[in-house]
């Protein structure tokens, strides 16, 4: 059975930081009192003009120059949102065709934060079972358009970014070790955007009343997320027999620095163990992960052979964590120039757009 190996990784923020005191010029609220009870400080925030798709483009980029794999050996491409580009489209697709990943399938994966460990894990056992050599996971978000900037309970919290990973293959041991996932969706009301689905589609009503926002109650995930990210890292480890003593780093979602405390306090573990930059992001949601770890390379504290456990929780509800040997870029057999592919796509893209329209025009001729 082949291993999945992370070998390529590659994050992207916009430029334009939102500190705690632009945000109080917004609602009621102070630097003083997120920071304390959150620990975050600012956040990157999209312009116009950047999209999930976009943003997850960037990232996508890095993470196959650093694996050295051409977008055309793609296999599979899955993404995963909280904020995304459609309901559909997926967000996949557009990446897949702005990347140029021509042979690849492309699909969204929505698990809400705890996506990118769910979404990693689908693309590992894609691998395992040896139907598929290379998969993109790409993590985006754009959540600053669907916080109520009015709610100082969720404005202050979120933040926009963009992480991908690439796995591939490979008959040597390492990459994903385990993982577990879980759910509960009769805490579905704690964490949602109402509107805009099937259940409540848009209205004026819809709109006057903000249901097309982030609605968060704040307490109620504040207390699942301390009950049950202590307990996935035991039971993903376990899982292969290790204990936290085995993990060098835990990579936890960045949602809250109290909520990361509590875990480390839950697992005896110390703080300085996990990986923590919710300070300058703020929740990306499923790019947090991504990001941290990415940061974390490359200050070069997560390092080739470390064992690093990811743990996510989320609305769902949903939360799971996977254990991980890291490793790097296979060896490589010869240099990829992986930018190149970018430009084609764009003209194949435009050419296959152009064939369309003129193949409808001549067809609604005929009729
Ligand atoms: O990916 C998952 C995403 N979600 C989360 O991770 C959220 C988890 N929950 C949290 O992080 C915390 O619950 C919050 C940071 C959202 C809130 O912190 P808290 O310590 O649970 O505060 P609270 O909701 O109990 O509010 C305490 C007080 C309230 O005032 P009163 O009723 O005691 O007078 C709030 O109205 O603080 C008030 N408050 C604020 N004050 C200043 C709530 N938000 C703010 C604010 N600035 N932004």
């Amino acid at each position: 059975m082949p291993f999945a190996h992370i070998t390529g990784w590659g994050m992207y923020v916009p430029e334009p930081v939102l500190t705690n005191d632009d945000i109080s010029k917004l609602v009621e609220t102070s630097d003083e009192w997120i920071r304390e009870r959150t620990g975050i400080r600012e956040r990157h925030i999209a312009r116009e003009t950047d999209f999930p798709s976009t943003m997850g483009v960037e990232a996508a980029m890095k993470a196959l120059k650093i694996a050295n794999l051409a977008p055309t050996e793609l296999d599979l491409i899955i993404c995963t949102s909280s904020s995304p580009e459609y309901i559909f489209p997926a967000t996949a697709c557009i990446i897949q065709d702005q990347i140029g990943a021509t042979k690849a399938g492309a699909f969204d994966l929505q698990a809400a934060c705890t996506g990118f460990v769910y979404a990693l894990n689908m693309g590992a056992q894609a691998i395992r079972s040896g139907s598929m050599k290379n998969v993109l996971v790409v993590g985006t978000e754009v959540l600053s358009r669907f916080v109520n900037w009015k709610d100082r309970n969720t404005c202050i919290l979120f933040g926009d970014g963009a992480g991908a990973f690439v796995l591939q293959a490979s008959d040597q041991p390492g990459g994903v070790m385990s993982a577990v996932m879980h759910s509960d969706g009769s805490g579905a009301d704690s964490l949602s955007v109402p509107a805009g689905g099937a259940h409540c589609p848009a209205t004026e009503a819809t709109i006057r009343e903000g249901k097309h926002f982030i609605q968060m109650d704040g307490k109620e995930v504040f207390r699942f997320a301390t009950r049950v990210m202590g307990k996935a890292v035991t039971e993903a480890l376990e899982k292969i027999n290790l204990t936290t003593g085995d993990a060098q780093w835990i990579v936890p979602h960045q949602a809250n620095y109290r909520i990361i405390e509590t875990a480390a306090r839950h697992l005896k573990m110390p703080l300085d163990k996990f990986v923590i930059n919710v300070e300058r992001y703020g929740n990306t949601s499923t790019a947090s992960i991504p990001i941290a770890t990415i940061e974390a390379v490359n200050k070069a504290q997560i390092k080739p052979k470390d064992k690093v456990v990811f743990v996510a929780f989320g609305g769902g509800l949903t939360w799971g964590a996977m254990v991980v040997e890291w490793t790097g870029p296979l060896p490589a057999k010869k240099h990829v120039r992986v930018e190149p592919y970018r430009l084609l796509a764009r003209l194949r893209s435009f050419i296959r757009r152009a064939l369309r329209f003129i193949e409808g025009f001549l067809s609604r001729k005929e009729l």
